[in-house]
């Protein structure tokens, strides 16, 4: 489904990503982990339009989407959850599920996809009047994958969805993603520096070290791995 080839991308003279290839298929959950500062985001940020590669290509469905401006990719079914949960939080929860929506003219499906996502996160359903800058840090983490998933994504990437969440919230988080994957047939690319949860639920995995990927397989044998366990799993 997607496909990157050697991928450089830089801000300035400051190189982020050397070489970096990796596939995703259809219906698969694949993580990308890696340290802070080794370039997971930059990734996400190329394959979403907003950080163009400076070499390399990127494939969506076997054609090239490289350079391609963020707008047209969510058309093209690709959308990006930013790191750090970005919620309009003067808007209520149903409006910043409406934005989600903003490029659909279906009205009808829309609404039957705003009740599907209440289903998934009832909370949200809960606090649909309120604004979503007053929700905890784990209902905006919902929020904002739910507004994405209102573009009807085929591709989500997803940067963090952990970051600064409680464990327990994290955990019912992965479930819902896990769900989202299996009931909703949405494909995933996870970055995670939470290696070893994002490693539960992905079916391969990548590890990124100072931009390049340093290694590839399916997250059971990841997860196996001593170097992996030592460096990334706290084993
Ligand atoms: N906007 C930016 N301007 C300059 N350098 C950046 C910018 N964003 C990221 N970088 C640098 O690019 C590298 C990769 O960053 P990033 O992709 O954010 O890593 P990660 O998401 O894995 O923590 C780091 O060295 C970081 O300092
Ligand atoms: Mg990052």
């Amino acid at each position: 489904m997607l496909e990157l080839r050697a991928i450089d991308a830089a801000y300035g003279h400051i190189q982020a990503l050397r070489q970096v290839s990796l596939r995703v298929d259809r219906g698969e959950i694949v993580t990308l982990i890696g340290a802070n500062g080794a370039g997971k985001t930059t990734t996400l940020m190329a394959i979403s339009g907003l950080v163009p590669p400076c070499r390399g290509e990127i494939l969506f469905e076997g054609r090239p989407v490289g350079g391609l401006p963020p707008e047209a990719l969510v058309r093209l079914g690709i959308c990006q959850v930013p790191e750090g949960r970005h919620v309009f939080p003067d808007l209520t929860v149903a409006e910043n599920l409406d934005m989600g929506a903003f490029l659909r003219r279906d009205r009808r499906q829309v609404a039957a996809d705003r009740e599907h996502l209440y289903n998934l996160f009832p909370v949200l359903k809960q606090r649909r009047h309120q604004p979503g800058g007053t929700l905890s840090g784990g209902e905006q983490q919902m929020l904002a994958i739910s507004r994405a998933l209102m573009t009807r994504p085929r591709l989500l990437l997803l940067d963090e969805p952990s970051m600064g969440l409680a464990p327990l919230m994290t955990r019912h988080l992965f479930e819902i993603i896990i769900k989202i994957n299996k009931e909703q047939q949405r494909t995933i690319l996870l970055v995670e520096q939470n290696a070893n949860l994002a490693l539960q639920v992905a079916d391969r995995g990548y590890v990124l070290e100072n931009g390049r990927i340093v290694m590839h397989d399916t997250a059971a044998a990841l997860r196996r791995n001593p170097d992996i366990q030592k460096a990334y799993l706290g084993i």
